[in-house]
């Protein structure tokens, strides 16, 4: 291996990086419109639950596994056990990992360049320059192949600095940067007109709608998916992890970061949702349809890119302040996600090949680009079916072999055992004693049940 390996400078920087892989568009256009529309407050009651018990679990899971293994995903479940047939499904599934989380950015890094284009277009419509400000507002083929590649390279641009003073000087600027922008659309937007219904209809428990199984398993993947599960990335940020961690604090320190990880995924759903309904509102305030053929409340594209560029345009000069602030929010969310799904492959590159960071992540991010651009070409086509491909059934699956990896591989050949006293906590601890037996049997059950659900409905 040419290469030293990059890691994360500080318990906090960490913390940001790996927020800011979880904190993203699944949280901000998926989950608020899925709460509203399914039982408000008792919804999020039962998210937040299901996160910590099925979610948090499994991205204990992929920490552990590649804080141990300090690789990435690959070379990690290639070498979790001395028997030869499991080390090659080890390394067949890593490899797989890798496929679905590059598919991941390849539709991903599409969306967000809409939302880059949307950021950009009342900048330029500031500077007087209104033609192009209606180019970049409207879509189109150029403008979509231009703003995913822009997007595409920012991302390049921070994972080629490398782990810490790339990953994590990134995502410590700018997480904090989120949070703040997120606090001042909130405040502004509780005070519009119409807000009170959206938070009514966003907080007010309807707990006859959560009771539905179908409804709580389509939790669960929402679960995974905003934690950034199965594809190796929070694996390869786990093994970054080692150097930032003391001695003392590596005792049982690991299982208080995965728990605050989750917290703060959850928390910022959960306060992404007071923008988004409310606003939502506001919209129809003002005459926005805001409800789709079926009754049911916009979401997505739909969300972001009618309803409330809808509202912003209604809004006059506020609007278009508003329309900054908003769109660089989800630029950012975005952007730390995408650097994450990134550095997966480029971690595996690196370590497999020997090639420089910089290679390897413009030879792999240049490729992604080029599936975005096929993507976008062939969008009726592809777009759906690349996103239901990787998030509906590839990550369940790889969320399942990582579990069944950690629970059955590990516990046979007495590895969890071996880690729990290497953390000094092999007596006594809550988490080690309930995990193991937890994340073989528990979890691998819950994933089935998910999936299953998923291939019939
Ligand atoms: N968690 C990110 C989101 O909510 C998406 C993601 C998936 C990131 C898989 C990395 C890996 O938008």
């Amino acid at each position: 291996m040419a290469n030293a390996r990059g890691h994360f400078t500080s318990r906090f920087g960490f913390l940001m990086a790996a927020a800011g892989s979880a904190v993203g568009l699944g949280n901000i256009w998926g989950f608020p419109t899925q709460a509203a529309s399914n039982g408000g407050g008792a919804f999020v009651l039962a998210y937040l639950i299901l996160a910590f018990l099925l979610a948090y679990p499994a991205l204990m899971a992929e920490l552990i596994i590649g804080r141990h293994s300090n690789a990435n995903i690959v070379t990690a479940l290639s070498t979790l056990s001395e028997r030869p047939l499991l080390r090659r499904i080890g390394g067949a599934v890593g490899y797989y990992g890798v496929l679905v989380v590059s598919l991941i950015l390849s539709f991903y890094a599409i969306v967000a360049g809409w939302i880059l284009a949307k950021f950009a277009a009342p900048l330029v419509q500031l500077l007087g320059f209104d033609d192009a400000a209606a180019w970049l507002a409207q879509g189109g083929l150029v403008r979509d192949l231009a703003a995913c590649f822009l997007f595409s390279v920012l991302t390049m641009w921070i994972v080629a600095r490398g782990v810490s003073q790339g990953i994590e000087a990134w995502s410590t600027r700018l997480m904090p940067t989120l949070a703040i922008l997120l606090i001042a659309l909130i405040v502004y937007v509780l005070n519009q007109p119409g807000a009170a219904d959206g938070l009514r209809v966003y907080l007010l428990p309807d707990f006859s709608r959560v009771l539905d199984p179908s409804l709580l398993l389509s939790a669960m993947g929402q679960a995974f998916f905003s934690l950034s599960l199965g594809v190796g990335t929070m694996l390869v940020y786990g093994s970054y992890l080692g150097r930032a961690l003391s001695e003392k604090d590596q005792q049982d320190k690991l299982p208080h970061i995965g728990a605050t990880l989750t917290l703060l995924d959850t928390s910022f759903a959960f306060v992404a949702g007071l923008l988004i309904i409310p606003a939502m509102y506001v919209a129809q305030e003002q005459g926005i349809a805001i409800y789709g053929a079926a009754g049911e409340l916009l979401a997505g594209p739909g969300l972001v890119l009618q309803v409330l560029p809808g509202l912003f345009d209604n809004m006059g000069n506020a609007g278009i302040w508003l329309a900054i602030t908003f769109f660089a929010l989800m630029t950012i969310a975005a952007l730390t996600s995408s650097i994450s799904m990134l550095e997966a492959p480029v971690s595996v590159a690196t370590e497999k090949t020997g090639a420089s960071r910089t290679r390897a992540t413009l030879v792999i991010g240049c490729t992604i680009f080029l599936i975005s651009a096929i993507i976008v070409m062939n969008f009726s086509a592809l777009f759906d079916r690349v996103v239901s491909f990787t998030t509906e059934y590839s990550q369940p699956l790889l969320g399942l072999a990582l579990s069944l990896f950690a629970g059955w591989v590990w516990h046979r050949d007495k590895k969890i055992q071996a880690i729990a006293a290497e953390q000094g906590v092999e007596r006594g601890g809550f988490f080690w004693r309930v995990w193991p037996f937890y994340v073989r049997v528990v979890c691998p059950l819950l994933i089935i049940v998910t999936f299953t659900q998923s291939l019939l409905g």
